[in-house]
């Protein structure tokens, strides 16, 4: 990707769109099995990775710590270094677009003994990193970064870093992880809270990898115990396809007239299936089948297919849950009837853009009445095809690039996305895939 050139596409509507098919694998799996197969003893092949720009710049990373990864067509294969045993980088690490793996990492460097420096693009550089260097510096890391606390980041890893100790302020998964990520290589337990429960791919894949985790619900949330220093084996890892990939052509079916399309293998996790319960609440045709467990995860088929949709009041809750979905989910709700409400969305400012606000303007370009009042997003409906004819401001972020191209498919005149490049983070190929599915993008 070249994040200098900026790409426009249009999506254009009126063409039925339908087809089988699969999307690419679970972007924050890809990251986690990088970094924790990076950290195991032998050799971890995973299969099904997300080949995304993102994930690459976190395969970048974990070479220049130390790791062997390399890659044919059966998959990838990494040889890991064993817990605290990753060697300091010789040049800066440049994340890219990702805050997960920015995030991630620091949690990794920060109980390494020793010095790195890390980027990443326009949009990182602008995200909150104090979420996890402060509890991180309450382990013994140095952190010295530019106002904010934002990238780049200068971190001297401790030497002989404390257990964590730490509640989490907010659901964050990200900060979970790196905390979890940095606890592996301190002595004692590491007892981390999380008010809300968060995506919980890292306790899983820990647990695959031989470590020991407890997790005891508390209240709401949990409280997730890890046992330090464990020796991590390598464990072979399925990726299963991204829900938040998913997402998008799956939205498209349900918005196109005569549409219907299935995509097979989506991973199912409940800390990731918020949507699913959203649309099923507005009376979405979606059909979910062939349920099974795969690489540790649940997966199943999902199908969508045109219909009559209402608008929906979305639980504050279920954010942590659909935190990614919320601009699909948007122009899903542009066209129920009634309006919708979405709840308690303050974290959307701080993705890859403040998505609130984009979000807003996106469905503002294609003629839909919304509003924000205070953390809320509210849509009103337009019970069929919005008028669509605008332009998307995509602010760098590819959720929105792939939400304002759906936009474009369901309303009753193109829309145009003005950079179209940052697809290539999380989903590449998407733009052909939806091509072989009907629609008219270009
Ligand atoms: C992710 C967690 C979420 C999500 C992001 C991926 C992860 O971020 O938005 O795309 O892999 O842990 P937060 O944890 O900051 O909410």
């Amino acid at each position: 990707m070249n994040a200098t050139v900026s790409r426009p596409l249009t999506a254009h509507p009126g063409r039925a769109l339908s087809g089988d098919i699969t999307v690419p694998g679970d972007k924050s799996i890809s990251h986690r099995a990088l970094m924790f197969a990076g950290l195991a003893v032998g050799r971890t092949r995973i299969t099904g990775l997300l080949e995304g720009e993102d994930v690459l710049r976190t395969a970048a990373a974990m070479r220049a710590l130390g790791a062997e990864i390399s890659h044919d067509a059966q998959g990838w294969q990494v040889w890991g270094r064993g817990v605290g045993g990753l060697t300091e980088p010789d040049d800066v690490l440049d994340m890219g677009n990702s805050g997960t793996a920015a995030r991630l990492l620091c949690g990794l460097l920060a109980s390494h003994p020793m010095f790195a420096v890390m980027t990443g693009d326009a949009s990182l550089r602008r995200r909150p990193m104090r979420r996890v260097t402060d509890p991180l510096a309450a382990i013994g890391a140095r952190f010295a970064g530019r106002a904010g606390g934002r990238l780049p980041l200068a971190i001297e890893g401790a030497a002989d870093p404390l257990p964590v100790a730490y509640r989490l302020p907010v659901a964050s998964a990200q900060v979970k992880s790196a905390l979890l990520l940095a606890g592996l290589n301190a002595a004692g337990h590491s007892v981390i809270e999380e008010p809300e429960p968060t995506r919980d791919h890292s306790e899983n894949m820990l647990r695959h990898f031989g470590a020991r985790v407890d997790i005891e619900p508390d209240g709401a949330g949990r409280v997730i115990t890890l046992h330090g220093q464990p020796e991590l084996r390598a464990a072979d890892i399925e990726v299963p396809g991204d829900p938040s990939s998913a997402a998008f052509p799956l939205a498209a079916a349900l918005l196109v007239a005569g549409s219907a399309v299935r995509v097979r293998n989506v991973g199912l996790n409940p800390l990731r299936a918020g949507l699913f319960a959203t649309l099923a609440e507005m009376g979405a045709r979606i059909d979910i089948a062939n349920h099974r467990i795969a690489g540790g995860e649940p997966v199943a088929d999902v199908t969508a297919s045109h219909g009559g949709l209402r608008s929906v009041d979305v639980p504050a809750a279920r954010v942590p849950s659909m935190i990614d979905e919320y601009p699909i989910l948007a122009v899903i709700a542009a066209t129920a009837t009634g309006t919708s409400r979405m709840r308690g969305l303050k974290e959307l400012r701080v993705k890859e853009s403040d998505r609130l606000a984009a979000t807003a303007a996106m469905l503002d370009a294609a003629g839909v009445r919304v509003a924000i009042e205070g953390d809320d997003l509210l849509v009103h409906g337009t019970g069929g095809a919005p008028p669509g004819g605008g332009l998307v401001a995509t602010h760098m972020d590819h959720r929105l690039a792939m939400s304002g191209l759906v936009l474009g498919l369901s309303a009753r005149a193109a829309m145009r996305v003005d950079d179209a490049s940052f697809i290539d983070t999380s989903f590449p190929g998407f733009v052909a895939l939806m091509r072989g599915l009907g629609a008219d993008i270009g």
